[in-house]
């Protein structure tokens, strides 16, 4: 069942490439995904972190260790550290809370709570509102962007990264915490996505490589806030140009997405994100 936008959130959706839905997100789905996420935290502060990750976030120079890092978290629940969260003995020297950057990139398949969170009636209804037939749900990720730690994530679309023939991405963004400007919502060029993306992100080889399409940079004036509180949904085109700041507050910005693909178009075969034989996508 599809569900239902008004004809003026229809409207916005086509014109801005995006559409806010305050509380989307029922009460006790979002206190039970705060407190899961609260637990899988407190569970890496005990020490019980995934093998290899304070090495790979280790200060000595670990790029391609992080680049093999992020390119095999396709089918597990993997945690992503902020800069500097440990030292050259893989030692971790701030809070946990102050130390994760994101978690992802297959909670919504392999967590009975992110997928009770990723799998509602509502968000199968909005997918299909959205023109989806072949739904399958790619990628979910929480953003955890500490205060005072927490940094801007350059404007980006996110066709780059999760390409589709035709184009078919759209991205769910779940405000777990109030958004502002000063904890670093999101912000977005309405009407961007009409241009298309300008890059893409591939794997090439074992590393990745950005193909540049249009070398034309973002107008970033055209930039508009969107603030959010707890519980609203922010779907959005895959060409939709975002940007979010840095969290310059005393206040948390957690968030969770997720990213949803048409099973009818083509999924090449150099997208970063590749699943294993054992985690096939799939729908609501
Ligand atoms: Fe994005």
């Amino acid at each position: 069942m599809p569900y239902p936008l008004d004809p003026q959130q229809r409207t916005t959706w086509s014109r801005d490439g995006f559409v806010v839905l305050p509380r989307f997100v029922e009460d006790d789905l979002l206190n039970d995904l705060r407190k899961r996420i609260n637990e899988i935290v407190a569970t890496f502060a005990n020490g019980d972190l995934p093998a290899g990750a304070a090495t790979v976030f280790s200060t000595t120079e670990q790029t391609h260790a992080q680049d093999d890092w992020f390119l095999t978290s396709a089918d597990v629940i993997r945690p992503f550290f902020e800069k500097g969260a440990f030292d050259v003995d893989g030692t971790l020297v701030v809070n946990m809370d102050r130390a994760l950057n994101k978690l992802g990139h297959a909670m919504h398949d392999l967590d009975p709570v992110f997928n009770r969170f990723s799998r509602t009636p509502s968000l199968a209804g909005l997918a299909a509102e959205l023109g989806f037939v072949e739904p399958l749900l790619v990628q979910s990720m929480v953003i955890f962007k500490p205060p005072h730690i927490g940094s801007e994530v350059v404007c980006h679309c996110d066709h780059t990264f999760l390409w589709t023939e035709p184009q078919s991405v759209v991205g769910f963004w779940f405000a777990l915490d109030d958004a502002t400007v000063d904890n670093g919502c999101m912000w977005a060029i309405p009407g961007g996505h009409r241009g298309g993306a300008r890059t893409r992100f591939r794997r090439e080889g074992s590393g990745t490589i950005t193909d540049v399409l249009d070398p034309t940079p973002y107008d970033l004036s055209a930039l508009v806030p969107i603030e959010a509180s707890a519980g609203t949904c922010i779907a959005f085109h895959g060409c939709l140009p975002h940007w979010s700041g840095p969290n310059s507050s005393d206040r948390p910005r957690l968030a969770y997405t997720l990213h949803i693909i048409d099973g009818a178009a083509h999924y090449p075969e150099d997208n970063w994100l590749q699943r294993g034989p054992d985690l096939p996508l799939r729908g609501f």
